[in-house]
């Protein structure tokens, strides 16, 4: 499973990427409005951060036509480019449109099985059910997945499946069962996928017993414990 960050944010960008981990990024209008920057600045620094890995950039435009300029301009910007396209009747026109010009697409705000049908059939690149928005209104977010990646399946479609919306380590990991293709997700909860209470617990006591015999080891080395984030 691929893992992308779900962020604008530059630093935790660099960040996430020094772990040699990560396979790109996803933004929306609301993540990249919060870095109070130039959009296209903004994009290409992120590409150049990733190095061939990808950055998912969204369209505002609601009409196919509009859309379809803006996929193209996005597009032209760079080639680690993937367009955001919103899961609307309009958006479908311009997936399909953008495919026949060889454009990555990535329909985004899908909420449904039917709507992933669509944006396969479409031919986009990535479709992003939002997991966690279906959660907060009592909703099986990974039901929803279960089933898209299921049709996925059964119809051999190349679309690959981005769980988004994803707001805790659990998400990640049932995303990784049913076998998303992608999981996106704050840098919050990257962060929390290296904890586990007993790894900290475990190399204290390996550091405490090596310290306590240091006399006898001879030429040691000193101990450092570096964490994530510090
Ligand atoms: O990539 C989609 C994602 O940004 C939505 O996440 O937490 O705003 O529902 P959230």
């Amino acid at each position: 499973m691929k893992i992308f960050l779900d962020t604008a944010n530059l630093d935790e960008i660099r960040r996430g990427a020094e772990f040699g981990v990560l396979d790109g990024i996803t933004t929306n209008p609301t993540l990249v409005a919060k870095e109070n920057r130039p959009f296209r600045e903004l994009i290409l620094e992120a590409c150049r951060i990733l190095r061939g890995g990808v950055v998912n950039a969204e369209v505002v435009s609601t009409d196919t036509a509009g859309m379809v300029r803006e996929g193209r301009e996005l597009a032209s910007w760079h080639p680690s480019i993937v367009v955001k396209v919103p899961m609307l009747p309009a958006g479908i026109r311009a997936v399909r449109l953008l495919r026949d010009e060889g454009i990555r697409t990535n329909v985004t705000l899908v909420f449904s099985p039917a709507q992933a049908l669509l944006a396969a059939k479409a031919g986009a690149y990535f479709v992003s059910p939002f997991l966690g928005r279906l959660d907060d209104i009592a909703q099986d977010g990974l039901g929803l997945l279960r089933e898209i990646v299921g049709i996925y399946r059964n119809y051999h479609f190349e679309t690959q499946v981005l769980a988004a919306s994803l707001r805790h380590p659990m998400h990640i990991m049932e995303a990784a069962k049913i076998g998303a293709d992608i999981a996106t997700m704050p840098y919050k909860v990257f962060e929390q996928l290296f904890q586990h209470p007993l790894t900290d617990r475990g190399l204290e006591t390996f550091l405490k017993d090596w310290a306590k015999a240091r006399e006898s080891l001879g030429e040691i080395v000193e101990p450092t414990a570096p964490k994530i984030g510090r």
